[in-house]
């Protein structure tokens, strides 16, 4: 297994002013240690079958078992393991078409998002087919009610042509745990009908190119049978849709994208592992709660900017934004997430962020290593720019410099930072960071006693959408 580790480096949060002492983190130690032993139970005691008691409902805690139990079921199974049927069908899909729609909304699709962005080609949907490795392009639907995008989509894929080359022939993965959420279910039903003209005299095949992800029953699953859907994946019990990522919702388009999806997995089950087994002050976990929950009990910052450092990671931090606000955005409380953008939105939040309010917490989320060769600023015989004398310099010395500049400028004016270190971006790291979040989601929720998991809030539009449109 790989060694390459994310780390937590707290130290700018430990400001002379507006920000913590050790002290502080200190005291809080032996109530994280509590909230740890009790998420570390909530895992067990959903495992155990036993009832869950009205104080714990509804108990997700099955997303901390998945990667361990997918991984095992590998090395138990091979073939017919879910990691590896997932390969299959997607491997399957592929040698089909060209192009695959995701379709989902929140958690059944803002983990993939972030997948694609973090993991693959800036420019994936665009290059060529073997540029990609024979992978599809894959275009993301359902999460918006968008006539204009739909209609641009529609183009894309040439409506009512009957797709003759493999560029042309796209189909579906439909994600919803529910199975009824009508974004998801509208922009099923019209891009099933345009699949159907694509394939012309093999129309009644139509299941072949469709993948529903979904619970084990509902209305996408009655609907998977009756197209003949070959393979649906299952979003298991005691998932929730926000910590499905490292279920077939993520894991499907992943495997579409050529990825490599155990080591999605292995990323974290090698952070459950760490959040088990390492002491405060040395767990990622932990270290990152206890600065977040001190910074806002004492300091008052109850808006957390996810500052992430280049153009791959904001898909992540929407990801995350979407974990932090439905899980403990409740009872008149919770922190407010914000992602942000650098260097580019240092240009229109850094003002804010350097002289606005104290009321916020800042984490930045840094790539240590980019991928690709470093590309220099490099001479020119036209200097009107005045770049020569930075010729040598490259751009992750660029980065670098800005991250380094932005935390000394506000050390000087006693903003609180904190630093989450990636190695690399690939996936074994990002399976890491997906586990570390959803478990500091739920260590905070036991900490400050707000039930993570479940979003009665979002029931409300959902019943008045509905009544309305059926009125
Ligand atoms: O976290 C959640 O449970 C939600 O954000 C859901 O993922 C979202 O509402 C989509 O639900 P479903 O997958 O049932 O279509």
């Amino acid at each position: 297994m790989s060694t390459e580790r994310i780390s937590y480096d707290p130290r700018g949060v430990l400001l002379p002013e507006h920000g913590l002492t050790q002290d502080d983190l200190d005291t809080l130690s032996p109530n994280l240690d509590a909230a740890r032993s009790e998420v570390l139970a909530d895992a067990d005691l959903w495992q155990s079958g036993d009832e869950i008691p009205a104080v714990k409902q509804p108990l997700d805690a099955g997303y901390q078992l998945l990667p361990d139990r997918l991984l095992a079921e590998l090395q138990e199974k091979a073939d017919d393991s879910e990691i590896s049927r997932i390969k299959q069908t997607a491997a399957g899909l592929a040698s089909k078409v060209d192009q695959v729609l995701v379709l989902g909304i929140g958690g059944s699709y803002m983990g993939a998002r972030a997948i694609l962005e973090a993991c693959c080609h800036p420019f994936y949907n665009q290059l060529p087919r073997s540029a990609r490795n024979g992978n599809p392009r894959l275009h993301f639907a359902g999460n918006n009610v968008d006539n204009d995008f739909t209609q641009g989509l529609f183009d894309l894929l040439k409506r009512g042509e009957v797709a003759q080359e493999i560029e042309d022939r796209w189909g579906i993965a439909v994600i919803s745990k529910s199975g009824g959420t009508l974004e998801t279910a509208v922009a099923f039903r019209q891009f099933l009908k345009l699949l159907e003209a694509s394939l012309g005299n093999d129309s009644d095949k139509v299941g072949q190119f469709v993948v529903p992800v979904t619970g084990t029953s509902g209305k996408l699953f009655d609907l998977s049978a009756a197209l003949g859907c070959q393979d649906v994946f299952p979003v298991p019990d005691g998932v929730g849709g926000r910590f499905s990522v490292l279920s077939a919702v993520g894991l499907l388009p992943a495997a579409l994208m050529g990825l490599d999806i155990t080591k999605l997995l292995e990323g974290a089950a090698a952070m459950n592992e760490h959040f088990r087994t390492a002491p405060i002050g040395e767990n990622v976990v932990l270290d990152y709660v206890g600065v977040c929950h001190a910074m806002e009990t004492i300091r008052g910052c109850d808006i957390r900017i996810l500052s992430t450092w280049g153009s791959r990671l904001e898909a992540l931090g929407l990801w995350y934004d979407q974990l932090l606000a439905e899980s403990l955005g409740k009872h008149e409380r919770g922190a407010m997430p914000l992602t942000v953008v650098n260097t580019r939105d240092l240009h229109s939040r850094g003002q804010q962020h350097q002289e606005g309010t104290r009321d916020k917490l800042i984490t930045n989320l840094i790539v240590d290593q980019a991928d690709r060769g470093p590309v220099p600023v490099g001479t020119s015989e036209n200097n009107q720019d005045q770049l020569n004398e930075l010729a040598d310099k490259t751009l992750p010395d660029i980065l670098s410099a800005a991250i380094q500049g932005t935390n000394q400028a506000y050390r000087e004016d006693n903003r609180p930072t904190a630093d989450l270190h990636l190695p690399q971006l690939n996936e074994f790291v990002l399976g890491q960071v997906f586990q570390m979040f959803m478990l500091a989601t739920s260590v905070e929720g036991r900490l400050v006693g707000t039930n993570p998991y479940g979003q009665p809030g979002v029931e409300g539009y959902k019943k008045n959408m509905n009544a309305i449109l059926r009125k």
